[in-house]
């Protein structure tokens, strides 16, 4: 069979190390064959060679290739005349011109790993963010005005279409979820500002409307500003959490820091016919170069994107590659093997991805 096509950019900072550790695991896992790497150029250094931060051929590679894998982008000082930056139009443009309208970031805290939370320890804390990823504020992107110098403004935009579809897709992941870890229920948390802006109280009522076909999971509702002190107090009740754009890239971050922080936390952008996968952290220009980058984020969005693959492709022997992969790092974390530095260890990026290699056997 002709092995899948994974378009892979490295992009910015800590991305190429960590794409390439993730690449070693992922090949190995899934055996020599089934995978090929096809590297695309793209984000703020290529950017500043070329005028292209997504070139044409990168984004008609991610279009053409079976899932896409990527590093980071950005690099602070690349910002275009308005301010904002370059290197998040890589990703931006993907998540547009793709249409990946479901920004997936599980939050799940691992046996081994040290929760500032001290009331909670591996398996307590297990839910999932999905994030509405092609509108909301975001939506503005390059769009806003500032007039006069004096007065600056974006559109939140929420369509029907645009919440049917992610309240879909998290009451579909709920369903087949095993509940929160407090109380085994399934339940979809809608968060939000209902309480202030027509347009999230819309998009709660579409939620709600979306819930009418899931009796088997429950709904509840979180204002965005009261989550953030819930998803610390007790982040054990949440299961699946849908959430506008900004609103959902804000808390992925707080989720990801109650389980271990940036470099532990995966994310999967998944529309209708295409996929990206990347940590959810940034580029780390600080430390880039080093070795000494977490590459386990990485390695946990291969473990999501052989899933999303396996299950598109129907095929069984990607999923247990995922479920080795998961394993494997559990397994490394757990037995303190290879401790990246953002957990407390020592580890380099390449000994965390050797160690998790050497644990797939
Ligand atoms: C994320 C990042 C992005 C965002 C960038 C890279 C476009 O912070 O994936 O959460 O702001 O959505
Ligand atoms: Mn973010």
């Amino acid at each position: 069979m002709a092995p899948y096509r994974i378009a892979t950019i490295e992009g910015d900072g800590i991305g190429p190390e960590v794409t390439k550790a993730a690449i070693t695991v992922l090949a190995e896992a899934c055996g020599a064959g089934t995978l090929a790497f096809e590297r695309l150029e793209g984000g703020a250094a290529h950017y500043v060679r070329s005028g292209h931060v997504l070139p044409e051929d990168t984004f008609a590679g991610c279009r053409d290739a079976d899932a896409i894998l990527h590093g980071a982008a950005g690099l602070p000082g690349v910002v275009y005349p308005d301010g904002t930056e370059v290197g998040n139009d890589l990703h931006l443009r993907l998540r547009f011109r793709l249409d990946l309208y479901a920004n997936v970031r599980p939050v799940k805290l691992l046996p081994g790993v040290l929760s500032p939370l001290r009331a909670f320890e591996g398996g307590g804390i297990d839910y999932v963010i999905v994030r509405e990823n092609t509108e909301g504020l975001y939506a503005s992107r390059g769009a806003g005005v500032v007039l006069r110098d004096e007065i600056a403004s974006d559109s939140l935009v929420v369509t029907r279409k645009g919440t049917e579809r992610v309240a879909r897709f998290a009451f579909e992941l709920a369903a087949k979820r095993r509940g929160a870890p407090r109380d085994g229920q399934r339940r979809v948390t809608v968060c939000d500002k209902a309480n202030i802006l027509r347009s999230y109280a819309f998009f709660r009522r579409i939620c709600d409307e979306v819930h009418a076909g899931y009796p088997d999971v429950a709904i509840d509702y979180a204002y965005a500003d009261a989550i953030t002190v819930h998803m610390l107090k007790r982040p054990d009740s949440y299961d699946v959490i849908v959430a506008e754009n900004m609103v959902g890239d804000i808390i992925s971050d707080l989720g990801a820091a109650t389980v271990g922080g940036m470099g532990i936390a995966p994310s999967g952008e998944i529309g209708d016919a295409h996929a990206l996968f990347q940590g959810a952290h940034g580029s780390a220009p600080d430390i880039a170069g080093q070795n000494v980058a977490s590459p386990v984020a990485t390695l946990l969005s291969g473990v999501m994107m052989l899933r999303w693959l396996a299950e598109r492709k129907s095929d069984t022997a990607l999923g247990q590659a995922a479920d080795r992969i998961e394993a494997a790092v559990a397994t490394v974390l757990a037995e303190r093997r290879a401790v990246p530095r953002d957990l407390g260890g020592h580890a380099s990026c390449t000994e965390v991805a050797e160690a998790v290699r050497r644990a797939l056997a």
